[in-house]
């Protein structure tokens, strides 16, 4: 029996694009074919004239994260009603541990207040802050419990030194898991930082020129040389500048498991918005970079060298962001984006930058192969969870923070204009979205667990 028959639209995969319907049983993809046919009660939508595509998976969001002197600013039940809206089914959330914690508490921990308010699914990445004593040995448990992923940090005052980082990715490894990392070089950040600081430097632009971009790139070579020398897997986030793009593509083509995910502002955006009079709404760690860099980063997209595109999505209120107008230093690092990415990277596709299927690849397929859900999500396949998007190429949208559906008080894509937008969401078979509407439940999200996977070479196809 079919609940949904999704009729007259094409079909987009990351591998390719065609006419078909979708039927929908439950919370599945029962069927994709020609003309399929409804029974009793199905429902049916036509989707003549539109996309249907995969919802996306945002790899990457801090919902309701203590960070900055604050918390950000959509907790879990506006982060996830934000995604849903923009065409997202699915995030990942980084559970940051606690000194002394187990990383399978910190995923619990968090687990315990996301579940009540999710509207879509989620699952977590654990941000590691200690392994002191026998905490180690918690990558192992957290990853049976269905979280196989963590993040190191090379930078803020709960980093790592790379000592600790050398033996998370070892660890990792050895149990399938993913080591993620956040790659500047934490000295240099520091010294630039007093330097700037001692002369009176407090403007925004001086948070890009304390981070430019060979700060970023040295650390992203440092981290690749760990990651080679042990054969691991290494999952560079929010990449941001050339030079460390060029040492990803040299180990990919080396044989290596790399992987780089970049995230839509740093497509979009040049380090010129610093200089702008609300700069300090752009500030982020790693800063937005030049446009040698934005450059490098479409292109890596094209070639495949760039995996996956995530939002990083970390909003702070106006009032918090203005904590920074006199010191750039006491910016809360972090934007919005979460409702913003899949319209965002499917508008530049629809203008022609990239195919609609790349589009899906890196913001959906990808990520699920290399996270270790394929299983249940990211591609448009019968069996599969029926989390899906219909796009409609001729919708003109213009983004403005009034339209959006997180709690945050202003958005850096104010004003900017998309060619095409998503118009319905189905999350496991719900209608959680449409028209500029949310549709969905609160709670109704659910923990996806994660297998691990072991990764071995760069190419994501080769990912069951
Ligand atoms: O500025 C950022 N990116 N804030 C969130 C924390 C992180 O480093 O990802
Ligand atoms: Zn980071
Ligand atoms: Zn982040």
């Amino acid at each position: 029996m079919t609940d949904l028959l999704i009729k007259g639209g094409k079909v987009v995969t990351a591998e390719a694009t065609f006419k078909a319907d979708v039927a929908v049983r439950g919370e599945k993809i029962a069927q994709i074919g020609a003309n399929l046919k409804p029974g009793p009660g199905t429902k049916i939508v036509d989707a003549a004239g539109k996309l249907v595509l995969p919802g996306a998976i945002d790899a990457h969001t801090h919902l309701a994260m203590p960070f900055g002197g604050t918390i950000s600013a959509d907790d879990y039940e506006a982060g996830t009603r934000a995604a849903a809206c923009g065409g997202t089914t699915t995030v990942f959330d980084f559970a940051l541990q606690d000194f002394g914690e187990r990383m399978e508490d910190t995923v619990k921990r968090r687990e315990a207040i996301c579940a009540p308010q999710a509207v879509v699914d989620y699952s977590f990445h654990v941000g590691i802050k200690d392994v002191s004593g026998d905490l180690l040995s918690s990558v192992d448990s957290c990853v049976k419990y269905g979280v196989p992923s963590f993040k190191v940090f090379m930078v803020y005052d709960f980093g790592v030194t790379d000592g600790v980082f050398y033996q998370v990715l070892e660890r990792a490894k050895r149990v399938g898991a993913l080591v993620a990392v956040h790659a500047e070089n934490n000295e240099m950040v520091s010294m630039f930082t007093k330097r700037f600081l001692d002369e009176g430097k407090t403007a925004p632009w001086y948070h890009y020129l304390s981070r430019p971009e060979f700060v970023e790139g040295e650390a992203d070579e440092r981290a690749i040389q760990w990651a080679k020398s042990l054969r691991a897997p290494l999952y560079i986030v929010h990449l941001a500048n050339k030079q460390g793009l060029d040492a990803v593509t040299r180990a990919r083509d080396e044989g290596y498991p790399i992987f780089a995910e970049t995230c839509p502002h740093y497509l979009h955006f040049t380090r010129e918005v610093y200089r702008r009079e609300d700069g300090r709404n752009w500030v982020a760690s790693p800063p937005i970079k030049g446009k040698e860099s934005q450059d490098a980063l479409w292109e890596g997209l094209r070639r495949g060298d760039v995996a996956t595109v995530a939002t990083d999505h970390c909003p702070f209120q106006q009032a918090e962001k203005d904590w920074g107008l006199h010191d750039f230093t006491k910016i809360p690092n972090g934007c919005a984006g979460i409702e913003n990415m899949y319209p965002y990277i499917l508008s530049e596709a629809n203008k022609g930058r990239i195919s609609f299927n790349k589009a899906v690849a890196v913001c959906a397929t990808n990520v699920a192969k290399l996270f270790g859900l394929s299983a249940r999500k990211g591609a448009l396949q019968p069996g599969l969870d029926a989390d899906i998007v219909i796009y409609d190429p001729k919708k003109a949208f213009t983004i403005q923070n009034s339209l959006m559906h997180g709690d945050n008080d202003h958005t850096i894509w104010e004003g900017v204009k998309l060619k095409g937008y998503p118009v319905a969401t189905y999350s496991r078979g719900s209608l959680v979205y449409e028209d500029g509407a949310f549709l969905g439940k609160k709670g109704a999200g659910r923990f996806v667990k994660c297998k691990p996977v072991q990764i071995t070479a760069p190419d994501i196809s080769s990912i069951k």
